[in-house]
């Protein structure tokens, strides 16, 4: 029903020929996949060199931000346009650390999220909440009022294009990863906000992955969960050994 999606999010890590490294090593290693997609999103540098090697693979092109303007003077931003231009399919939108480092709101999270849609790519959301939060027990109202924010003026039509990535900020590069049935109970909240946002239908068609210390160990146990639909992979995805057990997840 839902194919699975694996992403790895490189954040601030390789340069180009680094990254044509991993790529070849990647491919190399990856075999027939067609039960599941497979994104790699490196540093906007690389796309442009990235491509030419991607062409006609299983390996899909995204990035990890965009702004939510076509063009103009927006000094460091990147439009979807360009984007598309340099062969991604898809883009991560509000990744915590672009919330706390760099000011994303759900406001701006939305805007982008709509902008990539108008441009014909798939957004992935990020959402989650923080350690505070989630011992106080608002995590669940947190999350789930970041999805209903980050969807804002989203056609039903367009919904299933959308991803939503839930990552726990405090399982995001500390190798505290959420148990799979705390997962699991989260990807099923956010599938409810779905349900009462676009219909039980719609809802259903819409991938959920899981972010924050996804590792070789722990990916079976996770996506076996039935909400989980995928994984958005930070550190792991930076060596092509773990990735690729990842990807290759049972
Ligand atoms: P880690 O897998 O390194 O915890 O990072 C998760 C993440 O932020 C992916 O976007």
């Amino acid at each position: 029903m839902r194919t699975p999606i694996i992403a790895g999010n490189w954040k601030m890590h390789k340069t180009v020929g680094e990254a044509v490294t991993l790529v070849r090593e990647l491919l190399a290693g990856l075999g027939a996949v067609h039960d599941r997609e497979v994104v790699i999103c490196p540093p906007y540098t690389a796309l442009f060199p990235l491509r030419p090697l991607l062409v006609g693979t299983a390996i899909q092109l995204g990035a990890q931000d965009v702004f939510y303007e076509a063009q103009g003077a927006y000094t460091g931003a990147v439009a979807p346009g360009m984007l598309v231009d340099v062969g991604c399919r898809y883009v991560i939108v509000g990744h915590s650390e672009r919330r706390q480092y760099f000011g994303d709101t759900d406001a701006s999270v939305n805007r982008k999220l709509l902008a990539a849609l108008g441009s014909r790519l798939r957004p992935i959301m990020c959402v989650g909440e923080s350690k505070p939060q989630r011992d106080s027990g608002e995590a669940e109202p947190v999350v789930t009022a970041q999805v209903r924010a980050g969807l804002a003026g989203v056609p039903a039509e367009q919904i299933a294009e959308v991803v939503i990535a839930y990552e726990p900020i405090w399982a995001i590069g500390t190798g505290d990863t959420a148990t799979a049935a705390d997962a699991q109970a989260m990807h099923l909240a956010i599938r409810q906000t779905l349900a009462e946002l676009y219909g039980e239908e719609r809802a259903r068609a819409v991938r959920i992955q899981y972010g924050g210390s996804v590792k070789p160990e722990n990916v079976d146990e996770l996506m076996a969960q039935p909400d989980i639909d995928g994984a958005l992979v930070g550190g792991a995805s930076l060596k092509a050994e773990s990735f690729l057990r990842i990807v290759h997840f049972q």
